[in-house]
C-alpha cells in the first residue's frame, strides 16, 4: 500500500498526517523549491517574514541536531530538514504558519513530514551557529514514505485520532 497524495486542499488539511519513517535517498531539488516556496509565501504580522529557512542535508549535521531534542529520530532518517528560524522580534505563530504551509505543500508532492521539537535550544544554536537572538526551536523532516515501516509504527502508536469538536468549541465566554 502507498500513502494517498491528496490533490484537494481541504482534503490535504484533513488528512495531513506525520510521516517518521523515509525511503533512504534525498528530496529532489524540485520538490525542496516547491516546499520552500509555500514557506516564503505564509504570510506573517504585519508582513515581516521574520524568518530564515536554514536547510540541513548533511547526515553530519542531522545527527547532530538531532542531539538537541528528546524524540528526534527522525532527524536523522530524513531526506531532507528544513529548521525555521525565528528572526529577533519574530512571533512563534508565524513559524507554525511556515511550518503547516511547508508540510502541506510536501504532501500534496508525495513528501511526508514530521515536526520535532529541539528541546535543548542553546544545543541548536550551536550545533546550527545561530546569531544572537536567534530561534531554532523546532526543525521539520521531510523524504518520500516508507510505507511500510511507517505503517507499522503507525500500528503500535498509542495516540492517534483527534478530539471531537464538541470537546474543543467554546461560544462567548469560556
Ligand atoms: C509543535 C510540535 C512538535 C512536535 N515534536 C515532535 C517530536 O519532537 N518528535 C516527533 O516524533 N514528533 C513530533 N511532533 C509530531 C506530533 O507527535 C504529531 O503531530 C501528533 O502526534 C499527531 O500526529 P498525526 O498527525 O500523525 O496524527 C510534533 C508536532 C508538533 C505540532
Amino acid at each position: 500500500m502507498s500513502f494517498t497524495r491528496p490533490t484537494d486542499p481541504y482534503e490535504s488539511v484533513l488528512n495531513l498526517r506525520v510521516v517518521r519513517k523515509y525511503l533512504p535517498q534525498p528530496v529532489s531539488a524540485g520538490d525542496a523549491a516547491a516546499i520552500l516556496e509555500a514557506g516564503r509565501w505564509t504570510g506573517s504580522a504585519k508582513n515581516r517574514q521574520d524568518w530564515a529557512f536554514l536547510i540541513v542535508d548533511d547526515p553530519d549535521q542531522q545527527a547532530q541536531l538531532a542531539g538537541c531534542g528528546q524524540f528526534s529520530q527522525p532527524l536523522r532518517d530524513a531526506g531532507l530538514v528544513i529548521v525555521p528560524v525565528r528572526l529577533p522580534g519574530g512571533y512563534e505563530f508565524d513559524i507554525g504558519r511556515v511550518a503547516q504551509n511547508m508540510m502541506l505543500a510536501a504532501v500534496t508532492r508525495g513528501v511526508g513530514s514530521c515536526p520535532v521539537t529541539l528541546h535543548d535550544e542553546g544545543c541548536a544554536a550551536e550545533v546550527l551557529r545561530l546569531p544572537p537572538d536567534h530561534q531554532a526551536r523546532y526543525a521539520l523532516c521531510f523524504g518520500y514514505p516508507d510505507d511500510d515501516a511507517e505503517l507499522e509504527q503507525r500500528a503500535s502508536r498509542s495516540m492517534s485520532g483527534r478530539k471531537p469538536l464538541d470537546r474543543l468549541i467554546v461560544r462567548n465566554r469560556y
